[in-house]
Protein backbone atom coordinates (compact mmCIF):
# COMPACT_ATOMS: atom_id res chain seq x y z
CA UNK A 1 0.00 0.00 0.00
CA UNK A 2 1.31 3.26 -0.70
CA UNK A 3 1.21 5.98 1.96
CA UNK A 4 0.49 9.37 1.05
CA UNK A 5 1.49 12.79 3.01
CA UNK A 6 -0.87 15.95 2.72
CA UNK A 7 -0.42 19.15 4.39
CA UNK A 8 -3.55 20.59 6.59
CA UNK A 9 -2.84 23.73 5.52
CA UNK A 10 -6.09 23.54 3.75
CA UNK A 11 -7.87 22.09 6.63
CA UNK A 12 -11.19 21.33 4.31
CA UNK A 13 -9.38 19.47 1.89
CA UNK A 14 -7.34 17.21 4.07
CA UNK A 15 -10.60 17.00 6.10
CA UNK A 16 -12.34 15.91 3.01
CA UNK A 17 -9.34 13.50 1.65
CA UNK A 18 -9.46 11.93 5.36
CA UNK A 19 -13.07 11.34 5.92
CA UNK A 20 -13.29 9.79 2.10
CA UNK A 21 -11.08 6.66 3.53
CA UNK A 22 -12.41 6.77 7.12
CA UNK A 23 -16.48 6.19 5.39
CA UNK A 24 -14.79 3.66 3.79
CA UNK A 25 -13.93 1.81 6.85
CA UNK A 26 -9.75 2.76 6.34
CA UNK A 27 -7.48 4.57 8.15
CA UNK A 28 -5.90 7.82 8.60
CA UNK A 29 -2.97 9.70 10.69
CA UNK A 30 -4.22 12.70 11.89
CA UNK A 31 -2.72 15.68 13.95
CA UNK A 32 -3.77 16.52 17.74
CA UNK A 33 -2.43 18.37 20.07
CA UNK A 34 -1.12 15.64 21.98
CA UNK A 35 0.64 13.17 19.47
CA UNK A 36 -0.51 12.14 15.80
CA UNK A 37 -3.13 9.89 16.22
CA UNK A 38 -3.76 6.33 13.85
CA UNK A 39 -7.71 6.83 13.37
CA UNK A 40 -10.82 4.36 12.00
CA UNK A 41 -14.18 5.01 11.86
CA UNK A 42 -15.22 4.24 15.42
CA UNK A 43 -18.85 2.88 15.03
CA UNK A 44 -17.44 0.22 12.69
CA UNK A 45 -15.70 -2.95 14.82
CA UNK A 46 -14.20 -4.29 11.15
CA UNK A 47 -12.50 -0.81 11.00
CA UNK A 48 -11.02 -0.78 14.31
CA UNK A 49 -9.67 -4.10 13.83
CA UNK A 50 -7.58 -2.82 11.08
CA UNK A 51 -5.87 0.00 13.67
CA UNK A 52 -4.65 -3.15 15.58
CA UNK A 53 -3.50 -5.02 12.55
CA UNK A 54 -1.37 -2.05 11.62
CA UNK A 55 0.15 -0.99 15.01
CA UNK A 56 1.02 -4.76 15.79
CA UNK A 57 -0.95 -3.48 19.42
CA UNK A 58 -2.38 -6.01 21.60
CA UNK A 59 -6.16 -6.11 20.78
CA UNK A 60 -6.84 -6.29 25.07
CA UNK A 61 -5.76 -2.84 24.96
CA UNK A 62 -9.20 -0.38 24.11
CA UNK A 63 -8.75 2.50 22.17
CA UNK A 64 -10.18 6.48 22.76
CA UNK A 65 -13.01 7.95 20.98
CA UNK A 66 -12.59 11.15 19.44
CA UNK A 67 -15.38 14.22 18.99
CA UNK A 68 -15.82 16.84 17.38
CA UNK A 69 -18.11 18.71 19.70
CA UNK A 70 -19.41 17.66 23.76
CA UNK A 71 -22.73 16.81 22.79
CA UNK A 72 -21.52 13.65 20.54
CA UNK A 73 -19.46 12.46 23.91
CA UNK A 74 -23.22 11.79 25.68
CA UNK A 75 -23.89 9.67 22.56
CA UNK A 76 -21.16 7.60 23.64
CA UNK A 77 -21.72 7.28 27.32
CA UNK A 78 -24.22 5.41 29.13
CA UNK A 79 -25.73 8.57 31.15
CA UNK A 80 -23.78 11.35 32.03
CA UNK A 81 -20.52 10.97 34.08
CA UNK A 82 -20.60 12.97 37.32
CA UNK A 83 -18.33 15.75 37.52
CA UNK A 84 -18.62 15.57 33.08
CA UNK A 85 -20.37 19.22 32.14
CA UNK A 86 -17.61 20.61 34.93
CA UNK A 87 -14.63 19.10 33.24
CA UNK A 88 -15.84 19.65 29.58
CA UNK A 89 -16.51 22.92 30.19
CA UNK A 90 -12.84 23.63 31.77
CA UNK A 91 -10.72 21.31 29.49
CA UNK A 92 -12.61 20.87 26.32
CA UNK A 93 -11.45 21.01 23.65
CA UNK A 94 -8.06 19.81 24.75
CA UNK A 95 -5.56 17.22 25.95
CA UNK A 96 -8.29 15.30 29.21
CA UNK A 97 -9.65 11.49 28.79
CA UNK A 98 -12.95 10.93 30.13
CA UNK A 99 -13.51 7.19 30.83
CA UNK A 100 -17.35 6.47 31.95
CA UNK A 101 -19.76 3.28 31.00
CA UNK A 102 -20.18 2.65 27.61
CA UNK A 103 -23.29 3.42 25.57
CA UNK A 104 -24.53 0.29 23.25
CA UNK A 105 -23.88 2.52 20.15
CA UNK A 106 -20.00 1.68 21.06
CA UNK A 107 -18.04 -1.43 19.43
CA UNK A 108 -16.43 -4.04 21.25
CA UNK A 109 -13.62 -3.63 19.13
CA UNK A 110 -13.29 -0.43 20.34
CA UNK A 111 -13.61 -1.08 24.27
CA UNK A 112 -11.33 -4.41 23.91
CA UNK A 113 -14.59 -6.14 25.66
CA UNK A 114 -14.49 -3.46 28.62
CA UNK A 115 -17.48 -2.05 30.15
CA UNK A 116 -16.18 1.71 30.29
CA UNK A 117 -15.59 3.62 27.17
CA UNK A 118 -12.71 6.35 26.77
CA UNK A 119 -13.97 9.91 24.86
CA UNK A 120 -11.88 12.94 24.05
CA UNK A 121 -12.29 16.15 22.36
CA UNK A 122 -8.85 17.43 20.49
CA UNK A 123 -7.78 20.75 20.45
CA UNK A 124 -6.76 20.94 17.19
CA UNK A 125 -8.78 22.34 14.30
CA UNK A 126 -7.54 19.80 11.29
CA UNK A 127 -8.35 16.79 13.92
CA UNK A 128 -11.88 18.16 14.40
CA UNK A 129 -12.60 18.81 10.95
CA UNK A 130 -11.48 15.08 9.81
CA UNK A 131 -13.63 13.75 12.77
CA UNK A 132 -16.80 16.39 11.68
CA UNK A 133 -16.44 15.25 7.97
CA UNK A 134 -16.24 12.14 8.73
CA UNK A 135 -19.93 12.30 10.50
CA UNK A 136 -18.62 9.65 12.84
CA UNK A 137 -16.90 9.68 16.02
CA UNK A 138 -13.02 8.23 15.51
CA UNK A 139 -11.48 5.55 17.47
CA UNK A 140 -7.79 6.70 17.41
CA UNK A 141 -4.78 5.20 19.22
CA UNK A 142 -1.47 6.87 18.97
CA UNK A 143 -0.18 6.27 15.23
CA UNK A 144 3.38 4.78 16.16
CA UNK A 145 4.30 0.59 15.92
CA UNK A 146 3.20 -0.79 19.32
CA UNK A 147 5.53 -0.29 21.79
CA UNK A 148 7.67 3.03 20.21
CA UNK A 149 7.90 6.33 21.41
CA UNK A 150 4.21 8.38 20.26
CA UNK A 151 4.62 10.77 17.13
CA UNK A 152 4.55 13.92 17.31
CA UNK A 153 5.62 14.54 14.09
CA UNK A 154 4.08 13.51 10.38
CA UNK A 155 7.62 12.55 9.41
CA UNK A 156 7.85 9.61 12.84
CA UNK A 157 4.11 8.59 11.51
CA UNK A 158 5.48 7.53 8.34
CA UNK A 159 8.66 5.94 9.59
CA UNK A 160 6.34 3.81 11.56
CA UNK A 161 3.59 3.39 8.93
CA UNK A 162 4.96 3.85 5.54
CA UNK A 163 3.52 0.81 3.31
CA UNK A 164 0.76 0.71 6.24
CA UNK A 165 -1.86 2.89 5.83
CA UNK A 166 -2.99 4.83 3.36
CA UNK A 167 -2.71 8.88 4.49
CA UNK A 168 -0.66 10.92 6.82
CA UNK A 169 -2.16 14.38 7.74
CA UNK A 170 0.45 16.51 7.99
CA UNK A 171 -0.07 19.22 10.80
CA UNK A 172 3.43 19.90 11.56
CA UNK A 173 4.24 19.21 15.49
CA UNK A 174 2.13 18.21 18.20
CA UNK A 175 2.15 21.32 20.81
CA UNK A 176 2.24 18.54 23.85
CA UNK A 177 4.11 16.13 22.79
CA UNK A 178 2.27 13.61 25.12
CA UNK A 179 -0.59 11.66 25.13
CA UNK A 180 -3.74 13.35 27.17
CA UNK A 181 -4.82 12.91 30.75
CA UNK A 182 -6.88 9.56 31.20
CA UNK A 183 -9.17 10.17 34.18
CA UNK A 184 -11.87 7.84 34.99
CA UNK A 185 -15.27 8.48 36.39
CA UNK A 186 -16.92 5.40 37.16
CA UNK A 187 -16.02 5.70 40.85
CA UNK A 188 -13.30 8.46 42.59
CA UNK A 189 -12.08 10.42 39.60
CA UNK A 190 -9.05 8.62 39.24
CA UNK A 191 -5.81 9.55 36.93
CA UNK A 192 -4.92 6.67 34.65
CA UNK A 193 -2.19 8.21 33.13
CA UNK A 194 -1.18 11.70 33.29
CA UNK A 195 -0.64 14.30 30.75
CA UNK A 196 -0.69 18.32 30.08
CA UNK A 197 -3.95 18.58 32.28
CA UNK A 198 -1.92 17.81 35.43
CA UNK A 199 -3.43 16.77 38.55
CA UNK A 200 -3.49 20.14 40.60
CA UNK A 201 -5.57 21.60 37.53
CA UNK A 202 -8.16 18.89 37.80
CA UNK A 203 -8.17 18.93 41.78
CA UNK A 204 -9.13 22.33 41.24
CA UNK A 205 -12.31 21.53 39.46
CA UNK A 206 -12.79 18.08 41.43
CA UNK A 207 -11.52 19.33 44.92
CA UNK A 208 -10.35 15.75 45.23
CA UNK A 209 -8.44 12.80 42.55
CA UNK A 210 -6.81 10.10 43.13
CA UNK A 211 -3.68 8.44 40.64
CA UNK A 212 -3.66 5.06 39.56
CA UNK A 213 -0.42 3.16 41.34
CA UNK A 214 1.20 2.11 38.46
CA UNK A 215 1.75 5.66 36.82
CA UNK A 216 5.53 5.56 38.26
CA UNK A 217 6.05 1.99 39.46
CA UNK A 218 5.72 -1.54 37.25
CA UNK A 219 2.53 -3.45 38.31
CA UNK A 220 3.45 -5.73 40.76
CA UNK A 221 3.30 -9.59 40.00
CA UNK A 222 -0.36 -10.57 39.43
CA UNK A 223 -1.43 -6.63 39.74
CA UNK A 224 -4.57 -6.28 37.52
CA UNK A 225 -4.11 -2.63 35.26
CA UNK A 226 -6.63 -0.26 35.51
CA UNK A 227 -5.27 0.45 31.89
CA UNK A 228 -4.76 -2.13 30.04
CA UNK A 229 -2.19 -0.27 28.65
CA UNK A 230 -0.60 0.36 31.43
CA UNK A 231 1.14 -3.34 31.75
CA UNK A 232 2.89 -3.33 27.91
CA UNK A 233 6.19 -2.31 27.44
CA UNK A 234 6.01 1.49 26.13
CA UNK A 235 7.67 4.30 24.31
CA UNK A 236 10.40 2.39 24.09
CA UNK A 237 13.39 3.27 21.59
CA UNK A 238 16.01 0.07 20.24
CA UNK A 239 18.41 1.73 22.56
CA UNK A 240 18.44 0.55 26.14
CA UNK A 241 17.17 3.70 28.23
CA UNK A 242 18.81 4.34 31.79
CA UNK A 243 17.31 7.14 33.85
CA UNK A 244 18.91 8.78 37.19
CA UNK A 245 17.02 11.07 39.10
CA UNK A 246 19.09 13.64 41.53
CA UNK A 247 19.86 17.19 41.99
CA UNK A 248 21.53 18.32 38.60
CA UNK A 249 25.38 18.26 40.03
CA UNK A 250 24.69 14.60 41.27
CA UNK A 251 22.52 13.20 38.55
CA UNK A 252 25.22 14.80 36.05
CA UNK A 253 27.95 13.27 37.81
CA UNK A 254 26.15 9.68 38.38
CA UNK A 255 25.25 9.87 34.07
CA UNK A 256 29.23 11.03 33.70
CA UNK A 257 29.91 7.77 35.27
CA UNK A 258 27.66 5.79 33.59
CA UNK A 259 28.49 7.07 30.26
CA UNK A 260 32.62 6.57 31.16
CA UNK A 261 31.68 2.67 32.05
CA UNK A 262 29.61 2.27 28.58
CA UNK A 263 31.60 3.94 26.33
CA UNK A 264 34.62 2.34 27.77
CA UNK A 265 32.78 -1.22 26.76
CA UNK A 266 32.39 -0.04 23.67
CA UNK A 267 29.11 0.86 23.69
CA UNK A 268 28.04 4.09 21.84
CA UNK A 269 26.38 5.88 24.87
CA UNK A 270 24.14 9.28 24.35
CA UNK A 271 22.76 11.58 27.20
CA UNK A 272 19.92 13.53 27.48
CA UNK A 273 20.04 17.01 30.00
CA UNK A 274 19.08 19.21 31.34
CA UNK A 275 19.53 23.04 31.23
CA UNK A 276 20.82 23.08 34.84
CA UNK A 277 23.02 19.78 34.94
CA UNK A 278 24.60 20.89 31.31
CA UNK A 279 27.58 22.44 32.63
CA UNK A 280 28.33 19.25 35.01
CA UNK A 281 29.31 16.68 32.03
CA UNK A 282 32.54 18.11 31.19
CA UNK A 283 33.31 17.70 27.61
CA UNK A 284 30.90 14.98 26.71
CA UNK A 285 28.85 15.71 24.43
CA UNK A 286 25.22 16.12 25.59
CA UNK A 287 21.74 16.12 23.90
CA UNK A 288 19.46 19.29 25.67
CA UNK A 289 15.37 17.96 26.89
CA UNK A 290 15.12 21.94 28.37
CA UNK A 291 15.33 23.38 31.83
CA UNK A 292 13.73 21.70 34.62
CA UNK A 293 11.66 24.87 35.64
CA UNK A 294 9.64 24.51 32.06
CA UNK A 295 8.71 20.23 32.44
CA UNK A 296 5.98 20.87 29.67
CA UNK A 297 8.76 21.52 27.54
CA UNK A 298 10.65 18.53 28.57
CA UNK A 299 7.24 16.56 27.54
CA UNK A 300 7.39 18.11 24.00
CA UNK A 301 10.62 17.31 23.41
CA UNK A 302 11.58 14.02 24.92
CA UNK A 303 9.63 11.50 21.94
CA UNK A 304 11.15 13.15 19.56
CA UNK A 305 14.48 13.05 21.07
CA UNK A 306 14.46 9.32 21.92
CA UNK A 307 13.62 8.50 18.24
CA UNK A 308 16.61 10.28 17.27
CA UNK A 309 18.87 9.37 20.03
CA UNK A 310 17.85 6.02 18.91
CA UNK A 311 19.31 6.33 15.57
CA UNK A 312 23.12 6.77 17.25
CA UNK A 313 23.44 4.91 20.80
CA UNK A 314 22.59 1.70 22.11
CA UNK A 315 22.40 3.03 25.66
CA UNK A 316 20.57 6.55 26.50
CA UNK A 317 21.16 8.06 29.73
CA UNK A 318 18.24 10.56 30.70
CA UNK A 319 18.06 12.64 33.68
CA UNK A 320 14.56 12.32 35.74
CA UNK A 321 13.04 15.72 37.08
CA UNK A 322 10.53 15.66 39.80
CA UNK A 323 6.86 15.39 39.57
CA UNK A 324 5.12 18.31 39.99
CA UNK A 325 2.48 19.64 37.33
CA UNK A 326 3.49 18.41 34.24
CA UNK A 327 6.66 17.10 35.42
CA UNK A 328 4.43 13.73 36.74
CA UNK A 329 3.52 13.06 32.52
CA UNK A 330 7.54 13.18 31.47
CA UNK A 331 8.32 11.00 34.27
CA UNK A 332 5.59 8.42 33.36
CA UNK A 333 6.67 8.14 30.00
CA UNK A 334 10.64 8.36 30.38
CA UNK A 335 10.42 5.35 33.33
CA UNK A 336 8.59 3.10 30.98
CA UNK A 337 10.50 4.02 27.89
CA UNK A 338 13.31 3.20 30.29
CA UNK A 339 11.41 -0.50 31.35
CA UNK A 340 11.67 1.44 34.64
CA UNK A 341 15.60 1.42 34.78
CA UNK A 342 15.62 4.14 37.62
CA UNK A 343 18.54 5.34 40.23
CA UNK A 344 16.97 7.57 42.56
CA UNK A 345 20.25 9.60 44.18
CA UNK A 346 19.84 10.76 47.50
O1 LIG B 1 -3.58 12.03 23.44
C1 LIG B 1 -4.06 10.91 23.27
O2 LIG B 1 -4.78 10.37 24.11
C2 LIG B 1 -3.71 10.19 21.96
C3 LIG B 1 -4.29 11.00 20.81
C4 LIG B 1 -4.19 10.30 19.48
O3 LIG B 1 -5.63 11.34 21.11
N1 LIG B 1 -4.24 8.84 21.96
C5 LIG B 1 -3.69 7.85 22.71
O4 LIG B 1 -4.28 6.62 22.56
O5 LIG B 1 -2.74 8.02 23.45
P1 LIG B 1 -3.61 5.26 23.09
O6 LIG B 1 -4.47 4.20 22.55
O7 LIG B 1 -2.17 5.24 22.70
O8 LIG B 1 -3.77 5.32 24.64
C6 LIG B 1 -5.05 5.16 25.22
C7 LIG B 1 -4.90 4.77 26.67
C8 LIG B 1 -4.36 3.37 26.81
O9 LIG B 1 -3.46 3.33 27.93
C9 LIG B 1 -5.61 2.54 27.10
O10 LIG B 1 -5.35 1.38 27.84
C10 LIG B 1 -6.44 3.55 27.90
O11 LIG B 1 -6.18 4.81 27.31
N2 LIG B 1 -7.89 3.28 27.81
C11 LIG B 1 -8.69 3.40 26.74
N3 LIG B 1 -9.95 3.03 27.03
C12 LIG B 1 -9.94 2.66 28.31
C13 LIG B 1 -10.94 2.18 29.21
N4 LIG B 1 -12.20 1.98 28.82
N5 LIG B 1 -10.57 1.89 30.49
C14 LIG B 1 -9.30 2.08 30.91
N6 LIG B 1 -8.31 2.55 30.10
C15 LIG B 1 -8.63 2.83 28.84
MG1 LIG C 1 -0.04 4.82 22.56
Amino acid sequence: MKTSVISTFDTNQAAAAGAKIIRAGGLVAFPTETVYGLGADGLNGEAVNRIFEAKGRPNDNPLILHVAQKADAFRLWDGEPPFARALMDTFWPGPLTLIYHRSPLVPDEVTAGLSTVAVRMPNNEAARALIAASGVPIAAPSANLSGKPSPTRAEHVLQDMDGRIPLILDGGPCRYGVESTVLSLTGTPTILRPGAVTKEMLAAVLGEVALAPSILAPLGAGEKAASPGMKYKHYAPNAQVLVVVGEPKAAAARISALYDQFAGAGKRVRIAATAEAAPFYGSRSIALLGTRQDPTTLCSRLFGLLRELDREADVILCEGVGTQGTGLAFMNRLLRSAGFHVEYLP
